[in-house]
């Protein structure tokens, strides 16, 4: 039986973390870091997340602020917002929730947010950072990912790390994280999609397997290898018939057949959902640290790269 990678309670130790960081931080230069979350719309799924990053950042000692704009708000209000939240130096990091409603821009939106502020790493500055593999940010998911790996003391260096899932924000930062010189990196790394050509045999050469394509039990266990290391990233909602919601949320990957063949594999919900949202309050400690001048972490100076890795190794 795989090894569970349990990332609530490995993501409650790293805002334990953070939580005394941004007590320093606030004792030593009088910071306290600040997060807005932009939110536009009434999309339900939207509602949690949002709800569970202002919870987490707040109850690590962060001012978190949500600014919520009616479903009907204009490309102008949006951008407008976000200019004034990119002037507020109160403000040291700004996320928009995903997704926008119909007719919004998400990559104009994403755009206007100030680099040293984005800490979603979806700027087009942050994002060509961390493909020239000296990164300013890296977006929440691949960070709660490689911190999980390092955390439970998983072989990157030299690995070949499968990602299923070339999206922005998961499969592509991932890969080019895994893949940089480096502490946390040095992964030969194979990006695969819905274009792939035998998908299975490629997962199987895997020693690390990163599933992040939205699709249900898309990883079965003949495409893992034996002891390899699988990470679930999708969040996909099913029916379930007889149980109170109707539904329930499972990953991209069988998880009962799957762990009876991996070495490790992290379940859904607690994997990498709980690890995204401590890297969130680990990215905006660090956009207030760069903001204020008050220099990196000494876990992120180790780990060689901006602000990386919350510990180093
Ligand atoms: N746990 C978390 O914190 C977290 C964070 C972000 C996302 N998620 C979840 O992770 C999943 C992926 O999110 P995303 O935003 O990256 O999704 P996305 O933008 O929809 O991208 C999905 C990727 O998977 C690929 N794909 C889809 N079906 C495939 C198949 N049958 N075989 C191979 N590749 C396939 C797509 O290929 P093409 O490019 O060819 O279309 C695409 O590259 C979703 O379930 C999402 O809810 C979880």
């Amino acid at each position: 039986m795989a090894l569970i990678l349990d990332g609530k309670t490995t993501a409650a130790a790293w805002r334990a973390e953070l939580a005394a960081e941004i007590s320093a931080l606030k004792a030593a230069h009088g910071i306290v870091p600040g997060l807005a979350v932009v939110w536009v719309g009434e999309n339900p799924a939207s509602a949690v997340y949002v709800r569970n990053k202002g919870r987490a950042a707040e109850e690590a000692g962060i001012r978190s602020s949500l600014v919520h704009l009616p479903e009907s708000a204009s490309q102008h209000e949006l951008e407008s917002t976000l200019d004034r939240l990119g002037a507020d130096p109160l403000v040291h990091g700004i996320l928009v929730q995903l997704p926008l409603p119909p007719g919004l821009a998400a990559e104009a939106a994403q755009e206007r947010i100030p680099p040293a502020k984005d800490v979603d790493c979806l700027h087009p500055v942050n994002q060509g950072l961390l493909a020239l593999g000296r990164p300013r940010f890296v977006s929440a998911t691949p960070l709660g990912i490689v911190e999980l790996l390092r955390r439970y003391a998983v072989p990157v260096s030299g690995a070949h790390a499968v990602i299923i899932g070339r999206s922005a924000i998961v499969g592509r930062p991932l890969a080019a994280l895994l893949s940089r010189r480096g502490p946390l990196g040095d992964a030969t790394v194979t990006l695969c999609h819905s274009r792939t050509r035998d998908l299975a045999a490629i997962a199987r050469s895997a020693d690390i397997l990163v599933a992040a394509s939205g699709q249900p039990d898309l990883v079965t266990a003949a495409m893992v290898r034996p002891g390899a290391t699988v990470i679930d990233v999708g969040i996909n909602r099913v029916p379930a018939p007889g149980t109170p919601s109707g539904s329930r949320l499972v990953g991209d990957v069988d998880f009962a057949a799957v762990a009876a063949v991996a070495g490790a594999v992290t379940p859904v919900p607690g994997g990498v959902g709980p690890m995204t949202i401590a890297a969130l309050v680990h990215n905006t400690v660090a956009a207030a640290r760069a903001l204020a001048g008050a220099g990196t972490s000494r876990a992120a100076a180790t780990a060689g790269g901006a602000h990386v890795s919350a510990g180093g190794r």
